[in-house]
């Protein structure tokens, strides 16, 4: 049986993955009827907008890719059932958090979205449906997909396969129309090809790999604990560095050069951050215990423990250079985003060492160039206000330097590599600081200004 040719795409979820996502396959397949759905009428909203730099999401060259296929073949709605209705093919995108409450809380994936994606499914598809799971799910989620779909009304089938998505917020059009490789994971032949023959579009054929459901499955939640694994062993070296005298990128350097090791993935910094490392990794942990091997769900732990580690490290360094105490002292923070180039703060790094710093009655000047204000007054848990542990936005590094015993680097903003350092140690109160978590800052010139410098994992 040929694969059956797609002209109608559903994608539940427009979230960081499903609007890129699907804004790259309109971009790419014109013939193609791309119809993105969400229960937020705010973010669907703004995905319409028809200024593009209003969308909800803040991406490098995302406001083009959409600009190109909106209203033609890309739709954005709150019609989530019409929507399913007249799909060949439906994306589940939605989110996967840490469950909060329960059994397995504070490791197992919730899976709630995807429940409920599963349902309305059954109710509102027609016909043969190819059900594709885009977001990072549990091994073996798929089997519940299934029993979901299969217990709905008569008089309609379904495939489900398993795609889970690579990208990385701030390169994530640049990973999605160019990616290391594609994987499929499935049963049905037919329904791997029809995807296979989307990407294919795009991606040169060598690039798509196919597995079975469980192994695709496993490989997100593994190519995360990889990744993750690699930066929580580079920081543990940092600190390493710091105590010897050795330099973490010189290391890194060094190591990285030998090609088994290679060079990515080797750069210390504050912690990892963003909304999926550390929710898989538990999700992994959780899964090793559930199947009893429990010495290898402690050991990818420790990857997670390791960088919590690392970000009170940095808090901790801060109030010790400043002879012990920071309380009622200005602080200013560069970066709140969990990484430069976008406006996602899951999990970042910045949260925790803010909080850390508020606690110690710290005055806090934040500045970031893509980060709300409500969003920080979200993750930090309170408002903007003035004095002893409280928090301000301020425009630019001057502004937030001024009066303040310290700066303190945490996301690696390109604008922050370009400081005017003379202009904003002038107006700081001396002796004054310098912490560089991401050695993105020109420490030298800093130094040259009158800056005590500190950079991670620089002996
Ligand atoms: P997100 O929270 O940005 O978006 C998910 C969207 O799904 C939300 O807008 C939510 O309103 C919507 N939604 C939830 N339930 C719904 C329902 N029943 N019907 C319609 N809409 C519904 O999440 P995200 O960052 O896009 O991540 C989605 C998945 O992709 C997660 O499993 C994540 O682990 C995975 N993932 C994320 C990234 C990333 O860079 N953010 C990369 C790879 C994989
Ligand atoms: C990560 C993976 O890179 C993607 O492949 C994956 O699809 C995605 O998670 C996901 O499943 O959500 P993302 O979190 O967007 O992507 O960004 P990364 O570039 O991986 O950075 C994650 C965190 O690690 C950031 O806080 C970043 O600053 C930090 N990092 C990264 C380092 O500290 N050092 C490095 O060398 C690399």
């Amino acid at each position: 049986m040929d694969a059956p040719s797609i002209r109608s795409i559903c994608c539940i979820g427009a979230g960081y993955v499903g609007g890129p996502t699907m804004a790259v396959v309109a971009d790419r397949c014109p013939h193609i009827q791309v119809t993105v759905v969400d229960l937020n009428a705010e973010r669907i909203g703004a995905w319409n907008s028809a200024d593009l730099s209003m969308l909800p999401i803040y991406e490098p060259g995302l406001d083009e890719v959409v600009g190109r296929a909106r209203g033609r073949n890309l739709h954005f709605t709150t019609s989530v059932e019409g929507a399913i209705a007249a799909a060949d093919m439906v994306f589940i995108s939605v989110n996967t958090p840490t469950k909060t409450h329960g059994v397995g809380a504070g490791q197992a994936s919730d899976l709630k979205w995807i429940e409920a994606s599963a349902r309305v499914l059954a109710k509102a598809a027609t016909g043969h449906t190819i059900v594709v799971e885009k977001s990072t799910l549990p091994v073996r989620t798929a089997q519940a997909v299934k029993s979901i779909l299969e217990a709905g009304p008569a008089g309609k089938s379904f495939s489900v396969l398993s795609n889970p998505e690579f990208l990385a917020e701030g390169t994530a059009i640049r990973d999605l129309e160019n990616p290391d490789r594609v994987l499929i994971g499935g049963e049905s032949r037919e329904a791997i090809e029809a995807l296979a023959g989307i990407y294919g579009q795009w991606v040169a054929p060598e690039k798509i790999l196919r597995t079975n459901l469980w192994s695709s499955e496993l490989s997100k939640l593994t190519a995360n604990a990889f990744l993750a694994q690699r930066i929580s062993s580079i920081n543990s070296i940092a600190a390493l560095c710091e105590a010897t005298g050795a330099d973490v990128r010189e290391v890194a350097n060094a190591i990285g050069a030998d090609s088994r090791i290679g060079p990515k993935f080797l750069k210390a910094g504050p912690g990892f951050g963003g909304s999926c490392f550390q929710k898989d990794i538990l999700n992994l942990v959780y899964l090793c215990r559930y199947y009893g091997l429990e010495d290898v769900a402690s050991y990818w732990e420790q990857v997670v423990t390791l960088n919590s580690w690392q970000q009170h490290r940095i808090s901790r360094l801060v109030v010790n250079r400043l002879f012990g105490t920071i309380s009622g002292k200005r602080i200013a923070v560069l970066g709140f985003a969990f990484k430069a180039d976008t406006n996602d703060t899951r999990e970042s790094p910045a949260i925790q060492v803010c909080k850390d710093l508020l606690e110690e009655g710290a005055m806090l000047a934040i500045v970031d160039p893509k980060v709300r204000e409500g969003q920080i007054a979200i993750d930090l848990g309170k408002p903007a206000g003035q004095g002893e542990a409280n928090w301000q936005l301020l425009g630019s590094v001057e502004a937030a330097a001024e009066g303040a015993d310290a700066l303190v680097l945490l996301t690696e903003w390109e604008q922050f590599g370009q400081i005017n350092w003379p202009a904003v140690v002038s107006v700081m109160r001396k002796p004054a600081w310098l912490f560089d978590s991401r050695a993105k800052a020109d420490g030298a010139a800093a130094r040259a200004a009158g800056l005590n410098v500190w950079t991670l994992g620089e002996g």
